[in-house]
Parts: structure tokens; C-alpha cells; sequence
């Protein structure tokens, strides 16, 4: 049975490994998912893979729809989601490629559907999310790195931002101060979503560019493009190393 999702990010809308054994449309009572799951055999691993920003990269973050992609990953009996997300580094120890493995989430982001609990409540639902990411699975991508010999950074802040632009050098000195070490815009409300349908969830970030102020000059999309192909060929090898809790 499959246990294990992946929810694929920038860069990462196949998985080349994946033995695919079948596609599913699923429609949820949210609307549609980025894309049809793929069920699959990854070096051995029964998985269920789910490219966020839709078959051909055309969905921007903000119009995700996460609680669509979270409800259909839940019910095809998943307990389990990997996510993968490029970000930008805002503190100088994390390198151009690396990979990190967020503990902790501050959420910038505003005005997405962000909660199944609100509408048809039997009683007001608050879900505890002190620890927004799960201990065992983070673990488990640590043994896959440590396996594929991979370089990896533990234990970093993820701020999500809203998008699609990217963001202003004071916005990051802000995230900075208040305890960021990267930025996305899809932590928020995946993260959540998952905690609220009980699914252990843990994200694997890439980052591609030194966020906006930290390098001379702006931010340069070639190169960013480049380092996003170098980060998620780590990140394929990683995911080939997962070894099945
Ligand atoms: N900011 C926000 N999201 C991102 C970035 C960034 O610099 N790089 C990749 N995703």
C-alpha cells in the first residue's frame, strides 16, 4: 500500500525514477488538485506524486490550491508527505544548490484558503502546530542524505511569503530579524493543511538564489534557473536514498 506522498515543487514536476503504475483525477469538495496523482515505484517504494504547480509549472503559488492537493494526497490512504520547495537563502552559511531542512515556519503569506475547519463546524477545531514539521520524517531525509552522501543543513526557519513578485531587500531584512534562514511562497498553508488532516509532513528545500539584497545586484533568473537544475538533481538523488520507515 502506498504510504508515502510527494509533493513535487519548482523544478521537480517529474520524478525520472518513478516507475508509474497509474494515474488518478481526483475531484475533492475544494475544487481540483494541481494535476492528476501519480502512483509509482520509487527504487522500491510505493509513492504517490503530486507536482504542486500543476504538469507544465503554469500554477503560480498563490493560486495553488493547497487544500485541494492536501484532501486528495489524504484520501488515497497516505499518513506520509515529502514536500520539495526552491528557496531563496537569506543567512550567509547556507549555499547556492544546498538543500535544508526547515523545523520551524513563519507564514507572511495572505488571503489563500487556509483552513478546512470553517465552514459546517460542529465545534470551533484550533490544531496544535508548535512543531509544524514532522521529527521522524525529517529525520528520515537526513538518513537519505547521509546515505546518497549528500550535503545537507538541519533545523532552519522557512518564511513563507505570498508572490508571485519576489521580495524587497527590506522585506528580507525583516524575515531575517525575526529568525528566517530562507523564503518560499509555498510553505503556507501546506504545511498547515497537512497538520490539520493529521498527515506527518516535512519539507525539503533547495535553494537557488541569495535572497533579494543579499548578493551584489539583483536577483538573476538565468542563474537561478541553473541552480534549481543542480539542487533538484541533489534532490532526486535524495529521494532515490529514502529508505521506507
Ligand atoms: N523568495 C521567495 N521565494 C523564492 C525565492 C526567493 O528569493 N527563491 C525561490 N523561491
Amino acid at each position: 500500500m502506498t504510504d508515502l506522498a510527494i509533493i513535487g515543487g519548482t523544478g521537480l514536476t517529474t520524478l525520472r525514477a518513478l516507475e508509474v503504475t497509474r494515474r488518478e483525477v481526483v475531484h475533492t469538495p475544494f475544487g481540483e488538485p494541481s494535476c492528476p496523482l501519480t502512483y509509482g515505484q520509487l527504487c522500491g517504494k510505493e509513492v504517490v506524486f503530486l507536482p504542486r504547480h500543476g504538469p507544465g509549472h503554469t500554477i503560480p503559488p498563490h493560486k495553488i490550491n493547497y487544500r485541494a492537493n492536501l484532501w486528495a494526497l489524504h484520501r488515497t490512504g497516505v499518513t506520509r508527505v515529502l514536500a520539495v520547495a526552491a528557496v531563496g537563502g537569506i543567512s550567509a552559511h547556507l549555499g547556492i544548490s544546498e538543500l535544508a531542512i526547515p523545523d520551524q515556519i513563519i507564514d507572511y503569506t495572505w488571503g489563500r484558503a487556509h483552513t478546512f475547519f470553517e465552514e459546517d463546524l460542529r465545534q470551533v477545531t484550533h490544531v496544535d502546530f508548535t512543531y509544524p514539521y514532522s521529527a521522524e520524517l525529517r529525520n528520515l531525509l537526513l538518513k537519505a542524505a547521509a546515505a546518497a552522501e549528500l550535503k545537507v543543513v538541519d533545523r532552519i526557519t522557512y518564511g513563507a511569503t505570498q508572490g508571485p513578485r519576489l521580495e524587497t531587500a527590506a522585506e528580507i531584512d525583516r524575515l531575517e530579524r525575526d529568525g528566517c534562514h530562507v523564503v518560499g511562497m509555498t510553505g503556507m498553508p501546506e504545511a498547515a493543511l497537512a497538520r490539520e488532516l493529521e498527515l506527518s509532513y516535512a519539507a525539503i528545500t533547495v535553494i537557488v538564489n541569495r535572497a533579494a539584497g543579499r548578493s551584489e545586484g539583483l536577483i538573476d533568473m538565468a542563474s537561478l534557473e541553473q541552480n534549481l537544475k543542480i539542487g533538484m538533481e541533489k534532490v532526486r538523488r535524495l529521494l532515490e536514498h529514502l529508505i521506507p520507515l
